[in-house]
């Protein structure tokens, strides 16, 4: 059997997502082991739940840096010493270096609340709501130096509904973000995506639309 593939999370906050990748793997549906937790907040609550799940966690204090670069270039430091294979970005809310990025090129996703290329940053259900738009979700997309501007592998989607505010949209879109992540890293996993520099390759051909999660399954 192949060994399964190492995860390292990068999380500043709840963790949710987190909860979600080792909820599928306690299903035995993701064949991964978690390395390691990082983070840049050290009350943030996913480290907790490292702690109760037993994956090692590292935080490092961006203030206790001069520069952004010096602070990338540690943290990165720290995770490539936990050997992982995919790092998955759950929840980070920092811009990373470009040169902290690179070694990383193919190996790291990231989830993000909106359907890129709509609104990358923040507040992404505000904007959303305020654009009028019919349609909202979430995007797993491969992290480059561009602010959630990687290519985007999968995306879920909801309608919005009339009378949603940005709670009532977080909170159904939340519970799919759930879904999608641990769907994406399954593809991963089972080495069926990669990052080429002609773009995303999924089964060997290029994937010239994201992955639509629907009826539980991940689709062309
Ligand atoms: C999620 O909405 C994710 O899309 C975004 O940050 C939030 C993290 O939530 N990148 P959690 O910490 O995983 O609960």
């Amino acid at each position: 059997m192949p060994s399964p593939l190492r995860i390292a999370i990068l999380a500043s906050g709840r963790g949710s997502n987190f909860a979600a990748l080792l909820a599928a793997r306690e299903r035995a549906e993701l064949p991964v082991e978690f390395v390691l937790v990082a983070s840049d907040k050290a009350d943030a609550p996913v480290l907790q739940l490292a702690q109760s799940a037993g994956v090692p966690s590292v935080v490092l204090d961006p203030r206790e840096y001069a520069e952004r670069r010096d602070y990338d270039l540690a943290l990165f430091e720290r995770i490539a010493a936990s050997k992982p294979d995919l790092l998955v970005l759950a929840g980070f809310m920092r811009i990373i270096d470009g040169d902290a990025l690179k070694p990383w090129a193919g190996r790291m996703i990231n989830i993000h609340p909106s359907l890129l290329p709509k609104y990358r940053g923040l507040h992404t259900h505000r904007r959303a709501l305020k654009a009028g738009d019919a349609e909202h979700g979430a995007s797993v997309h491969y992290v480059t130096a561009e602010l959630d501007g990687g290519p985007v592998i999968a995306q879920t989607r909801l309608q919005i509904q009339p009378g949603d505010d940005e709670n009532t949209l977080a909170a159904r879109l939340l519970p799919l973000e759930h879904q999608l992540l641990p769907a994406v890293v399954r593809l991963i996993a089972a080495d069926r995506l990669a990052l080429r520099e002609g773009g995303i390759r999924f089964d060997g051909e290029p994937l010239r639309k994201p992955l639509r999660w629907q009826d539980g399954q991940l689709t062309r």
